[in-house]
């Protein structure tokens, strides 16, 4: 039986979900890797009530982790600076690190990954990415032959466990603070639902797939505030759900990176996949379209991911796989304006004889078709709800649109969701 030793820095939710699994899964996990992983020290300021560590050596002071005997480092501290100050000193201790930081990947990766390979360490971060279900390694490893023109989907659990209970009838602020309470969401939770979280995963895909810089270049980013419940009934009407996308794609030209909400067709993979389940689409040459589904966030599954680093570090051992000198990409991320999307529209207007008359020829002179327009019931105050689908136009024109559609006396509110095209 083979021995990996290792330390862990930070004793919150994922760092016991993790002591725990190591435990509760230990003769799994050694019956598949032919390996005995031992928790030699934990890096703890504070003792954690929910988790007795037994006779595991706490310390206090989490850079004395990587000066013990071990051969890996599980960085689970959060947040940017003090994490990669450690992650550095435990690469320059020449100890392997495992984390589940994406905040920290998205924006020191390419300075880690490089510190690595100069000391001849690995740096691995499956559990970054969607916690436990599998991606970082599918792209790398399994798929590594295959050229990717796509990468979409659901990246922060806490989002579609929120839309998908908004979708059901439930209250935005209820459903997050039940996605805290389950440890779904962040400790800051805006950067789940201002998009910030699913940001962090599609840059560290893109990199991974693509070859982007670790911070990427700036991209559009937009979270799930501003959905309405209304919103997913209209959209169902239309034959659509509402779901928060990140989406990264290539061509000959340029990268698309963004992260933002959606409409996407009701009868999708992806639309079928509720709660706190992250579902990823993988456009390839070779095995056509994949799709992966599993929980994203949570304890439990980001164990499996962190363990699945620390397996793939034993088989690896002694080679240079995750050291090689990645592909840098020499395109530039094509301007968010310049995307074409078609868009749901909602306007709220008055009911009054040729509203509808003034929206249309609106859309007419900016050139914009419509694919289908429907106004719905009166909502009281002589307000009638219009849900408009439109044909492709840009996403600059779209601003500019909605300014001018508000600039009409009749009409009092507008909002806007992009449709995904298949
Ligand atoms: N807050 C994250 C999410 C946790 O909701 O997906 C996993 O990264």
């Amino acid at each position: 039986m083979k021995e990996l030793k290792i330390g862990i820095c930070g004793w919150g939710n994922v760092a016991t979900g993790l002591y725990r699994s190591l435990n509760e899964h230990a003769q799994i996990i050694s019956a598949n890797s032919g390996t005995n992983i031992s928790v030699e020290v934990i890096g703890a300021r504070r003792d954690n009530p929910k988790c007795d560590s037994g006779s595991t050596k706490i310390v206090r002071d989490i850079f004395e982790v990587s000066k013990y005997d071990i051969d890996v480092v599980v960085e689970l501290i959060g947040g940017v600076d003090t994490a990669r100050e450690l992650i550095l000193e435990a690469i320059k201790n020449k100890k392997h690190v495992v984390t589940a930081n994406k905040a920290v990947i998205y924006h020191h990766g390419d300075e880690i990954f490089s510190a690595a390979r100069i000391n001849g360490v690995k740096v691995l971060y499956e559990a970054a990415v969607c916690a436990g279900t599998p991606i970082v390694k599918l792209l790398k490893e399994e798929l590594a032959a295959n050229n990717i023109s796509k990468i979409s989907g659901m990246l922060n659990g806490t989002s579609n466990f929120i839309l998908s209970n908004m979708e059901e009838g439930s209250e935005f602020m209820s459903t997050l603070e039940l996605a805290q309470q389950e440890g779904y969401a962040e400790p800051d939770p805006t950067f789940d639902i201002e998009g910030m979280d699913a940001a962090h995963k599609i840059g560290i895909l893109s990199s991974i797939a693509y070859g982007t810089s670790l911070p990427p270049e700036e991209f559009h980013v937009e979270g799930i505030t501003k959905i309405e419940k209304s919103d997913f009934n209209h959209a169902k009407d239309m034959g659509y759900t509402i779901k928060h996308l990140a989406v990264a794609r290539i061509n000959e030209e340029n990268i698309e990176l963004r992260a933002h909400p959606a409409l996407i067709d009701l009868n999708s993979h992806l639309a079928n996949l509720k709660g706190v389940r992250n579902g990823i689409e993988i456009n390839t040459d070779l095995v056509g379209k994949i799709h992966i589904a599993g929980s994203g966030a949570g304890q439990e599954s980001t164990a499996s991911g962190l363990i699945s680093d620390l397996v793939h570090l034993v088989n690896t051992m002694g080679s240079d796989a995750d050291s090689f000198d990645q592909i840098i990409s020499n395109l530039p991320l094509k301007p968010f304006a310049e995307l074409a999307f078609q868009y749901y529209f909602y306007i709220e207007a008055q009911d009054i004889p040729g509203v509808m008359a003034s929206i249309t020829s609106l859309l007419a002179a900016k050139g914009v078709g419509i694919e289908s327009i429907l106004q719905k019931e009166e909502l009281g105050g002589n307000l009638v709800p219009i849900i408009l689908i439109t044909d492709i136009f840009k996403d600059k024109d779209s601003i500019e649109l909605q300014g001018e559609l508000l600039a009409l006396d009749s009409v009092k509110k507008i909002r806007s969701i992009r449709i995904e095209a298949e």
